[in-house]
């Protein structure tokens, strides 16, 4: 079994390929740049890589170097520039498809625009396969299974720790700036809006203590989960202080000058907390919580696993949601080896 790794020499694209690698799982490095990817194959110990150069803009190399493998990964951010032609690459190619976007206008554009073609091509397009949209998404649909449907979902991004974005995540924030000024897409009656207002409000963490700022914010599961949950509302927060921070024009200059992302041991003391607060037209409420180390590893976990399944066992093939591609239960508990820990209950909130 091989995955193509598009962007394979960027800061996700070598935890990807080291995640592979771990797994017993072949790997076809592509890129545009042949001396980054075999850098990059150095980097994770892989000996006698299988490198293919293959710009975003030459067609025919993509889906050459894509059909050498069993699926593709992309992690070549920002996709709001290039991922529409990977995407259109791989199913061309008619290999299944996952990213590890957190480009929410991206993420949509994706269901937009290809659900008709790899459908056509019996592939599976997963954009969004991430540390976050993937676990907000599935208990959603374990929230919705449990209260059917539903009037409200709210997710909730906690992050603490772990040295700050990578340089390509800070590109991918200034591809999106206008989207999180304004609080991002918001879901209601049928349709995607943006935000009503960057008004902010707080959480209280599960473990207590103080009330956490929070603002609107252009989370992908807001796009994603209303493709398989009945809801009228769906709208993401993340912490106030971040979305101020990311709100501020960043200096592409500074950018470079930054290291690639942060260090092994600094993403070793990073924690995540996604809550996605469900509430039914009764009023009756249940929160689903996950919580997790790592947001950058757990994000190459979460793609390797996730192209696995798609080679052994596809999903209906389409554009989908990470809760259509895959059982939600049973993809969650794949994730505790990871000290990925997730649970739904009923709250009083
Ligand atoms: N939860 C989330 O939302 C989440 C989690 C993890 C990652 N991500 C996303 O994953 C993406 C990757 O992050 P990263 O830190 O790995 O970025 P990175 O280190 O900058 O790597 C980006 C990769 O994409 C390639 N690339 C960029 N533009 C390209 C173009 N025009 N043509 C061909 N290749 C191109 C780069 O190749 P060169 O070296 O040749 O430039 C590099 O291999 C970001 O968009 C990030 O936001 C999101």
């Amino acid at each position: 079994m091989k995955i193509a790794v598009y962007g394979a020499n960027g800061y996700q694209g070598k935890l990807v390929l080291a995640e592979a690698n771990r797994r017993g799982l072949g790997v076809v490095l592509v890129g545009r740049d042949a001396a980054r990817l075999r850098r990059a194959a150095d980097a994770v110990g892989l000996s006698g890589p299988d490198v293919r150069v293959a710009a975003v803009d030459d067609r025919d190399a993509l889906v050459a170097a894509f059909r050498t493998a069993d699926a593709v990964v992309n992690c070549a951010g920002p996709f709001t520039r290039t991922g529409a032609a990977v995407v259109e690459a791989a199913i061309a190619a008619g290999r299944h498809y996952l990213d590890t976007a957190g480009e929410q206008l991206y993420i949509k554009s994706v269901f937009d625009g290809f659900g008709a073609r790899a459908a056509a091509a019996g592939v599976c397009v997963v954009p969004a396969a991430n540390d976050a949209c993937v676990p907000g998404d599935m208990v959603a649909a374990l929230l919705a299974e449990r209260l059917g449907p539903l009037e409200e979902i709210t997710s909730v991004h906690l992050i603490s720790g772990g040295g700050g974005p990578s340089r390509g995540s800070l590109r991918s924030v200034i591809e999106s700036i206008d989207i999180i000024k304004a609080g991002g897409l918001v879901y209601d009656g049928g349709d995607w809006r943006p935000a009503p207002s960057t008004r902010q409000s707080s959480i209280v963490l599960p473990g207590g203590g103080e009330a956490v700022p929070m603002a609107p914010f252009p989370l992908s599961e807001v796009v994603t989960i209303p493709r398989h949950v009945r809801v009228g509302r769906v709208r993401g927060l993340a912490e106030a202080e971040l979305t101020a921070r990311l709100s501020a024009p960043l200096d592409p200059a500074v950018i470079e000058g930054l290291p690639e992302g942060p260090t092994e041991r600094a993403r070793a003391t990073q924690r995540f907390t996604y809550l996605i607060d469900a509430v039914a037209p009764d009023g009756r409420r249940a929160r689903g919580i996950v919580e997790g180390p790592d947001t950058y590893g757990t994000t190459a976990v979460i793609a390797v696993e996730g192209a696995r399944r798609l080679i052994t066992d596809p999903a209906e093939p389409g554009v989908l949601a990470p809760a259509q591609a895959y059982p939600p239960a049973d993809f969650l508990d794949s994730l505790l080896p990871g000290d990925v820990r997730w649970s739904v209950q009923a709250s009083g909130l």
